[in-house]
């Protein structure tokens, strides 16, 4: 077993091969921002209640992006305006991770995203120098601070070769990761990760890093992929690997995994049901993409399933998703998005639910 600490009453993992500790809750800020230019679900309003009591919950792991909410980069700025309106010792509390590769709109500017291609050249997205330094800049003064504690690569910038149908680089990997590294040398970020990546893709990363970073202690420490009960496959994009198998990966290279989507949108907290789709306002049943891909017959039954289940144990449906993902070395912190602040105060009870051998095996039975 691994060491953890505490904090407020919530137990703190290690990031990787790192020094750096993450509330084993964490909270996912893609869907804050300001609701009625840019479609997000929580604005201030709502939201700067739900991040002081995380706070004095002991969620203290906040995830967001440049891009999230249409490239409108409006969840950055929500957390400006809060880091703002707070004192310094609030902002120092937080592990404070965003991603860039995606281009982001300036403030108001509206139109169609991403493919409005005549909004941004080549340079404003991707994994270049020229981008990433500026666009790190750009993060700092959104979130109004003056460091990010962990910088993910969003993506993996890659392209695929119609004639060949071989994927390489778009930019070399050794200006991709010694920017990276520059960027902690610099003092604007303190911690490197990858997102939407293969074990191949992260390796190959790494092995650069060793070439091309500081010193030893310049590693990639985690990779936050796609993972839940709803979606275990999706973990990897590599397909030589399967779930366990990057699962090790990850174990073996001194990598955390942060997943996203732990609870599939909202479907694995049993609110979807076969009977009431069509009287269920949430994201599932407001967007259609995720809709589609959630809300099929063989995904409501897991959830249904899932419900029964939870029922039994005495927890609820979100806490035994979240509860499966923290017993599944090597995550570090689930960092499940909310909208509301009975949401938050639901998960934070998954960190207290215990799941034994025969509770793991018919979690893995009925999610494969
Ligand atoms: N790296 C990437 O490419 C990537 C991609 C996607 C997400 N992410 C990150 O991962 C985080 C988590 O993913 P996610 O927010 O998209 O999906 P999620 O965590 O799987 O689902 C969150 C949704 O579930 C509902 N919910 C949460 N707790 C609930 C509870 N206790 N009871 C009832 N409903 C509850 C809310 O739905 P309603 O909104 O309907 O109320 C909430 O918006 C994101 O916020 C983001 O930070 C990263």
């Amino acid at each position: 077993m691994a060491k953890t600490k505490n904090f407020r009453g919530m137990t703190c993992r290690k990031v990787g091969n790192s020094g750096l500790w993450v509330s084993e809750i964490g909270l996912g800020l893609w869907q804050w921002g300001y609701p009625e230019y840019d479609k997000s679900r929580v604005n201030e309003f709502n939201g700067f209640p739900i991040l002081d009591r995380a706070l004095e919950l002991g969620v203290f792991h906040w995830d967001t992006a440049n891009s999230y909410n249409a490239g409108s980069a409006n969840s950055e700025r929500l957390l400006g305006r809060y880091f703002s309106k707070r004192p310094q010792g609030v902002r120092d509390k937080v592990v404070l991770a965003t991603k860039v590769s995606n281009n982001t709109r300036d403030e108001y500017q509206l139109g169609p995203y991403p493919v409005n291609e005549e909004a941004f050249t080549p340079n404003q997205s991707g994994a270049s120098r020229l981008y990433l330094m500026s666009e790190v800049e750009r993060c700092l003064q959104r979130m109004c601070v003056d460091h990010i504690d962990l910088l993910y690569l969003h993506s993996a910038d890659t392209w695929t070769s119609v004639a060949s149908g071989k994927t390489d680089w778009i930019t070399p990997l050794e200006e991709t990761w010694s920017t990276m590294d520059d960027l902690v040398t610099a003092g604007k970020v303190r911690y490197i990760a990858v997102s939407n990546h293969s074990a191949t893709q992260t390796q190959a990363g790494m092995d650069v890093l060793e070439q091309v970073g500081k010193d030893a202690s310049r590693n990639i420490i985690a990779v936050e992929n796609c993972y839940s009960l709803a979606e275990r496959g999706n973990v990897t994009s590599d397909k030589e690997t399967d779930e366990q198998a990057f699962l090790d990966f990850c174990k073996a290279a001194g990598l955390s995994v942060v997943p996203y989507f732990p609870l599939a949108g909202g479907l694995l907290t049993g609110r979807y049901t076969k009977r009431n789709l069509d009287k269920t306002e949430g994201r599932l049943t407001t967007t259609e993409f995720l809709g589609t891909r959630f809300l099929t017959d063989e995904r409501l039954k897991l959830a249904g399933s899932l419900t029964r289940m939870a029922k039994a144990k005495g927890c609820s449906p979100a806490q035994l998703a979240i509860a499966w993902l923290l017993h599944r070395p090597p995550i570090a912190s689930v960092i499940a998005g909310v909208t509301k602040m009975e949401h938050l105060e639901d998960n934070i009870g998954a960190a207290k639910v215990k799941l034994s051998k025969e509770d793991m095996a018919k979690l893995d039975r009925m999610s494969r």
